[in-house]
């Protein structure tokens, strides 16, 4: 059951929350001069048209990357994006947004490599033909949770496995819980990050705790509140796990995440937090 589709919600508050932390990630672990491995377990299509039927029929992205767009005092882990962004939209009016294969491919070097799990036929064949060129890219039509583990550790030693599911099936969880045990596990050092959505309070602390639970250190958990939590609100948060986060990446977003707070509020009761374990 493959029903979920990202064009939907391309561009939206979680994306741009998502992309903030990941394209700041990659960010500082560029600033070494050793090759890297980048493994994305739920890769999408690569990029998205915000004018199809899909972006168009709730316009989220109105409501999240179009609220910054031009923005001329981001702090520079938004600023970071948003020169990204524009890169992949081109000249004039807000019409693409990227996703996360195509942020990191243009956030790393020659000598890093990726690979990328799209299980979705449609969005597999998108996402192999975006890529078909690129020499260090493989795009797999595999199930990226049950793949990822057996690509850690690379020979690199040095990597980020993203972990982005839609948690439609209520099993997920447990599944995303259980591939991060085993990927940190054989690779004790690579940072993984792990999208997850607020729709209820509750469940999001749960998940938070059951991880938590697994030792997986150092953690640092990002979040960001567009409104007040209250049931039937549908999205109205999201967040990423980070085990290992690279050096000062929690400075960095302690100023990026009460900016993007302030500029995507809905109601007044916008919040983010950036808490993290000692390392
Ligand atoms: C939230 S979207 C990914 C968005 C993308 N990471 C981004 O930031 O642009 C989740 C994607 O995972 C795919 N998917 C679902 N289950 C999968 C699995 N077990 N392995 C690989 N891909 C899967 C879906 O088809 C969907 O395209």
């Amino acid at each position: 059951m493959l029903s979920y589709l990202h064009g939907f919600h391309s561009g939206n508050h979680a994306d741009v929350l998502k992309h903030t932390v990941l394209t700041a990630i990659l960010a500082r672990l560029i600033a070494k001069d050793k090759p890297l491995r980048y493994i994305d377990t739920h890769a999408g299509a690569g990029g998205y048209d915000l004018n199809t039927p899909a972006a168009q029929k709730n316009r989220e992205h109105a409501a999240g990357i179009g609220r910054i767009w031009l923005a001329p005092d981001a702090p520079p882990a938004v600023a970071r994006l948003l020169e990204l962004a524009y890169r992949y939209n081109g000249e004039g009016p807000l019409r693409r947004y990227p996703g996360s294969p195509w942020l990191a491919h243009e956030s790393l070097r020659a000598e890093d490599r990726l690979q990328l799990f799209e299980l979705h036929p449609a969005e597999y064949r998108r996402l192999a033909n975006d890529f078909a060129r690129a020499r260090n890219v493989r795009v797999l039509h595999e199930d990226g949770l049950k793949g990822c583990i057996g690509l850690v550790p690379p020979p690199e030693r040095r990597g980020v496995l993203l972990i982005d599911p839609s948690y439609e099936r209520t099993e997920e969880q447990r599944e995303v819980i259980d591939a991060a045990v085993k990927a940190h596990q054989r690779f004790a050092t690579g940072v993984i990050a792990i999208w997850y959505p607020i729709i209820d309070r509750y469940a999001a602390d749960k998940f938070e705790r059951a991880l938590r639970a697994k030792g997986l250190t150092p953690f640092s958990t990002y979040e960001l509140c567009v409104a007040k939590a209250e049931r039937d609100r549908g999205l109205f948060g999201s967040g990423m796990f980070v085990v290992n986060p690279p050096w000062q990446l929690d400075d960095e977003l302690a100023v990026a995440l009460p900016w993007l707070a302030k500029e995507l509020d809905r109601d007044g009761a916008a919040n983010w937090r950036c808490e993290s374990t000692a390392r």
